[in-house]
């Protein structure tokens, strides 16, 4: 008789996996192995056909030519940086992700952070906690009022901005637009005519983008092309007093300029769901500047945890739906979201 075919979860989730076994238990024997790098999976992984990743752990080369048996790596996400496709393809494993377990959740982030920055939710709420109603520039007392945070603008008819039109970024754009603002993309794959569907306006160059935006919403992958695209320079490109939303990928923005921007005004503010280093050290100048009452970043910054994915409904899909990617590779059906 033939050994049942072993499934594990390589980080991440390590609890009862009772939404995994309802899909595989029949199939395959399931393991977590909660690893937290590489090297906790040497000795572990050789002999598996599927393994579901998360984000805490990459495969590299080092993991990837060891498995002998594997017919399918499923990245519990959209990304699939922390896999090394290429090698991953030369050895014959298909990888796969899901693409749409938390669409919905990273468009209302993104559309949350937008509001409470330019509606100055974040900035008077961070303000009368510490105690400062002095109004900016004049020293003066605001007191319980709308002119500790004076300028505000209305949203209507100014620029959003959205940085990859994939499926994220839609459901933003939708978004926005239900907020009555103009909205324009940048995404050089979207073949034409979805502008038209969207009712929004293609910008067919990212520096024409940046220069008429109000707000810059960021939701395309990290590749070689989009590591760093936006850094002082593109900052630079935007108009003074204008707000930059990340909840694509970290390593999309140069985060060392950001501490900069807020604090000459560049930038009326920032929200970061996503970091290059995650979690980041605390001595990271971002989070210096963000911790530090007498930075101006402190009150236009909002730093929130790689949680834009984030509802109790979108997890358990993500993990039926890796269940599930497994269970298609260990029965030799076919795959489905292959991305190599
Ligand atoms: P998608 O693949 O549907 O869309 C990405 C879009 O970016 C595509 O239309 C593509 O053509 C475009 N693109 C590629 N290169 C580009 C470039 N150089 N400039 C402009 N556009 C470019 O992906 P989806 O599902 O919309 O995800 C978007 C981002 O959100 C990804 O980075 C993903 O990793 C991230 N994400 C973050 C989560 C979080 O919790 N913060 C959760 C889920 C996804």
């Amino acid at each position: 008789m033939s050994e049942t075919p072993q499934v594990v979860i390589a980080d991440f989730f390590c609890d009862q996996l009772e939404p995994e076994r309802k899909v595989l238990g029949d199939v395959a024997r399931l393991t977590a192995l909660r690893a937290r790098s590489e090297d906790d999976l040497v000795g572990r992984v050789e002999e598996v056909e599927a393994i579901i990743l998360y984000h805490e752990v990459s495969l590299t080369r080092r993991t990837i030519e060891r498995l002998r048996r594997c017919k399918l790596i499923v990245r519990g996400g959209v990304g699939v940086d922390n896999v090394d496709l290429a090698t991953a393809r030369a050895y014959g494993i298909p990888v796969a992700n899901v693409p749409d377990y938390g669409s919905e959740e990273v468009a209302d982030t993104a559309i949350a952070m937008t509001l409470s920055l330019t509606r100055g939710v974040h900035f008077m709420n961070s303000r009368l906690r510490a105690g400062e109603n002095r109004v900016e520039g004049t020293g003066q007392e605001g007191g319980w009022s709308y002119s500790l945070v004076a300028p505000l603008v209305r949203l209507r008819g100014r620029t959003f901005a959205v940085v990859g039109l994939g499926r994220i970024g839609s459901a933003v754009a939708l978004r926005a637009k239900a907020l009555g603002m103009d909205v324009a993309f940048y995404d050089p794959y979207k073949p034409d005519g979805y502008e038209k569907a969207l009712g929004i306006r293609r910008v067919e160059t990212l520096d024409a983008l940046l220069a008429e935006s109000f707000v810059v919403s960021l939701h395309c992958p990290l590749t070689d092309e989009t590591r760093q695209m936006i850094d002082a320079a593109a900052i630079a490109r935007m108009p003074r007093g204008s707000y930059l939303i990340n909840t694509s990928r970290g390593g999309v923005v140069d985060v060392s300029a950001l501490p900069d921007a807020l604090a000459s005004g560049h930038l009326a503010g920032a929200g970061i769901d996503v970091l290059p280093q995650e979690p980041p050290s605390a001595e990271h100048p971002l989070l210096v500047a963000w911790r530090d009452p007498n930075h101006p970043a402190h009150h236009r910054l909002i730093l929130t945890p790689h949680a834009a994915f984030y509802s109790e409904e979108g997890l358990l899909d993500i993990r039926i739906k890796t269940a599930e990617a497994c269970r298609r590779a260990v029965l030799g059906m076919e795959l489905r979201n292959v991305v190599n």
